[in-house]
């Protein structure tokens, strides 16, 4: 993860802070970029010292979408060839848990990447938007599902079909961004929150956040029963028994990650 040419990567504790760097262009995510961000989330998710994972662009642009040029010859065999969506999957299958530190420009890929995020803490000049209709396309890394099922059939339609820009409190009305805060404080308040993350108990984390997807893609009895295996599971881990311990105990826990 050395030579890393578009992105910028930062250790806090247990905090990994991954930012997209490519400031010409407003982050717009080309392939080059979108295969060291997975490499890199792969990579983390792999390191037992990171427990969370910030994603940020810059305060003018989280990214404002796949990179257009880098598109604008391809015929349609050369995109099914490139495959470039399904490369998004991996981020989908991270397992730690992502924040996304939003401000600026959040456009078709780059709103489409905060969506694959798990929380999302907004500057008060996120500007979100899925435009791609305006250049003759629609989203192609998820938008039309991951945004209906987060802000509901006609919202996500009117900004599908008009590529219009919502406000970052229109998106935090909307319930597709946690928090709105103030430019000057968008990454410190997304690292603040996943440090409280990372100082939770690791396994427990884990389970929670992947019986949360879950929720996504299965009935409510599959989701339910998915829930429960979970919760059982994490009876066999020492920081349950330390966790309750502690309670018991009137004193602070200390999770080993077992
Ligand atoms: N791809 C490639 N380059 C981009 C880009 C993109 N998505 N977005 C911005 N840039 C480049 C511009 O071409 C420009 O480069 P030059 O200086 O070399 O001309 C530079 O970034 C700065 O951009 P602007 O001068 O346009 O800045 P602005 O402040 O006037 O406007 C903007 C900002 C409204 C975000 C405008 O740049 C814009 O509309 N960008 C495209 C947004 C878009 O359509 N995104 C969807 C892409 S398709 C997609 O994402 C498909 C999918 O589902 C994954």
């Amino acid at each position: 993860m050395s030579d890393l040419k578009n992105l910028l990567l930062e250790i806090d504790g247990y905090v990994a802070i991954v930012r997209l760097h490519r400031p010409a262009v407003l982050n717009a995510l080309n392939l080059e970029l979108m295969d060291e961000l997975v490499a890199t989330l792969d990579s983390l998710d792999r390191d037992e010292n990171i427990r969370a994972i910030v994603l940020a662009g810059s305060e003018k642009a989280f990214a404002a979408g796949a990179d257009i040029k880098e598109m604008a010859s391809a015929t349609a065999v050369d995109m099914l060839y490139r495959d470039q969506f399904s490369k998004w999957d991996r981020i989908r299958k991270i397992k730690k848990p992502i924040i996304a530190a939003v401000s600026g420009f959040a456009l078709g890929g780059g709103c489409e990447l905060m969506m694959h995020c798990d929380i999302v803490i907004a500057s008060e000049t996120a500007r979100i938007g899925q435009p791609e209709i305006n250049i003759g396309v629609m989203p192609g890394a998820g938008g039309t599902q991951r945004l209906t099922r987060a802000i509901g059939k006609v919202r996500a339609m009117e900004m599908v079909l008009t590529g219009k820009f919502i406000t970052a409190q229109e998106a935090f009305d909307a319930g597709l961004v946690n928090k709105v805060v103030p430019v000057e404080f968008f990454l410190e308040e997304a690292v603040r929150l996943a440090q409280e993350i990372a100082s939770k108990p690791p396994v427990a984390v884990r389970l929670a956040k992947e019986a949360v997807l879950k929720s996504f893609d299965t009935t409510i009895e599959m989701g339910l029963e998915f829930e429960r295996k979970n919760f059982y599971l994490l009876f066999a881990s020492e920081d349950m028994k330390e966790g309750m311990a502690a309670f018991v105990e009137k004193r602070t826990a200390e999770w080993k990650g077992k």
